[in-house]
């Protein structure tokens, strides 16, 4: 059978551990954190929870069942479902092909500073100007990501089932051990400042958790519904060919709804596990003018807090950036496995070489990211009105470009072509039930496809009306 041929999870707790490898990632640790702060805090985990289990779910089971009902990657799954779609498996193929040439780089980055904290230069890392002296050098970036593409490779050469479950069922109970440790020693925190004023962190743990109404209008809610949709796309791993990749790994005789149950938990869990460890930290220490956006929160203003916590930051930091190493390498090893699952199926060729042929394609393409920083910098405006350089056009080119697009599209053929019985056939097909098959209706005809084409028009500046 073509599925035993090509290898796929031996068990089902492998598989959900693999998915939620590749779903949790950097995304969950810097980006979640973040918007919550944002975002109004308590009021931003409660409108992500509600997508997570209405949204997230629809968009997962779609991959998951999409893949494991053809036995295929997205190219040719999206083909077998209906031959007039089958330009949108290669639309999905294109998201993680611009994926990795940026996240293996940012991957990179959090090699360095785990490298940082073993070399005894925390304290040079503590300083203004040592993120942006290291990313705008010219070489130290692309060791560091050449580094982590190979051990990358090294993981899916080892196929499915040696390489890709093996190492998740390793990782990501040791991440999660990590995480809830460093949550726990977060918590217990208390600085006094220059200034004499004392915060603790069970007082940050509230900035985090308390709902925040303050100054709420409705444009102000169209904006935090905004961001919790996008960050739930990319923290989820959906819309990209990935999901539809491991679906068509999983036995026929797994019960796929309490596995994407178990994957949604995972994620959110590790989610608000990240904003626990990282905003009381962050509050103790900088109060809460160091939240600020994006890679600067984890390379700037937590080695800070790591270097103000004296002894116990030289254990910490080089803990949590072994923990965010874990995180970012499962999810690296996920976005290979598409591009390479795809080729071996298109050109028919060993798993062998298509590692080194994707492996060697995606160096070429983050070393022209890197580049980006230096040799090749530029600054661009974006249609949402953002400025950015070449790492940020290929996160917006992917994230707020094609993966609202091919989410819209999907939606509608399965809610409204295909129609919804053929997922919730698959879904049904090993005997269990499929519990939120009544909800999993409203969202793929409806609810989904009309937030997917709101945020698409928001994604490329239709929507000012809430600026
Ligand atoms: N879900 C990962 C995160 O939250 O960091 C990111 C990710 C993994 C994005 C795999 C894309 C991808 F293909």
């Amino acid at each position: 059978m073509e599925q035993e041929k090509k290898g796929g999870f031996k068990s089902s707790i492998g598989f959900v551990l693999a998915a939620a490898g590749s779903a949790v990632g950097v995304g969950n640790i810097w980006r979640f954190p973040y918007l919550a702060a944002k975002d109004g805090g308590g009021l931003f985990i409660l409108v992500y929870l509600i997508l997570v289990v209405t949204f997230g779910f629809t968009l997962l089971i779609t991959d998951i069942a999409i893949g494991r009902k053809t036995g295929q990657n997205s190219i040719r799954a999206y083909q077998t479902l209906h031959p007039k779609f089958g330009f949108l498996g290669k639309l999905t193929f294109l998201v993680p092909a611009l994926i990795i040439t940026y996240y293996t780089v940012i991957s990179g980055w959090i090699l360095k500073y785990i490298c940082v904290y073993f070399t005894g230069a925390s304290e040079a890392a503590a300083q203004d100007g040592y993120f942006t002296n290291f990313i705008t050098s010219p070489v130290s970036p692309i060791v560091f990501m050449l580094i982590m593409l190979a051990l990358t490779a090294f993981v899916v050469f080892s196929g499915v089932e040696k390489g890709i479950e093996k190492f998740s069922k390793i990782i990501m109970p040791s991440l999660v051990l990590l995480i809830v440790g460093i949550s726990i020693f977060s918590l217990t925190l208390e600085h006094t400042d220059a200034n004499g004023v004392t915060r603790t962190g069970l007082q940050g743990l509230g900035v985090y958790l308390i709902p925040n109404f303050e100054g709420l209008t409705f444009s102000r809610f169209m904006e935090i519904l905004m961001d919790a949709m996008s960050q739930l796309f990319f923290s989820l791993s959906v819309s990209m060919g990935i999901m539809i990749t491991y679906g068509s790994y999983v036995k026929k005789d797994v019960n796929l709804d309490k596995s994407v149950s178990q994957i949604e938990i995972f994620d959110t869990g590790v989610a608000l596990l990240a904003g626990m460890m990282i905003i009381p930290a962050v509050y103790v220490f900088s109060g809460t003018d160091g939240m600020t956006q994006g890679p600067s929160l984890i390379f700037v203003s937590l080695p800070k807090v790591f270097d103000a916590m004296g002894a116990a930051g030289t254990v910490i930091g080089p803990l949590f950036f072994i923990m965010v190493a874990f995180a970012a390498l499962t999810s690296c090893v996920s976005i290979m496995e598409a591009l390479v699952g795809n080729c071996m199926e298109v050109f028919h060729i060993s798993r062998k070489k298509t590692c080194l042929i994707v492996g060697v394609t995606a160096a070429v393409g983050a070393v022209l990211i890197c580049l980006g920083y230096n040799a090749l910098y530029f600054e661009l405006t974006l249609p949402n009105g953002s400025v950015g350089q070449l790492l940020d056009v290929m996160d917006y080119l992917s994230n707020n470009f094609l993966m609202p697009l091919i989410s819209l599209i999907s939606c509608i053929v399965i809610g409204w072509i295909v129609g919804p019985k053929w997922i919730v056939d698959e879904m049904e097909s090993s005997g269990h039930a499929f519990k939120r098959k009544k909800l999993y209706r409203i969202m793929i005809r409806y609810v989904a496809p009309a937030m997917m084409a709101v945020l698409l028009l928001q994604s490329v500046g239709v929507f000012t009306w809430f600026k």
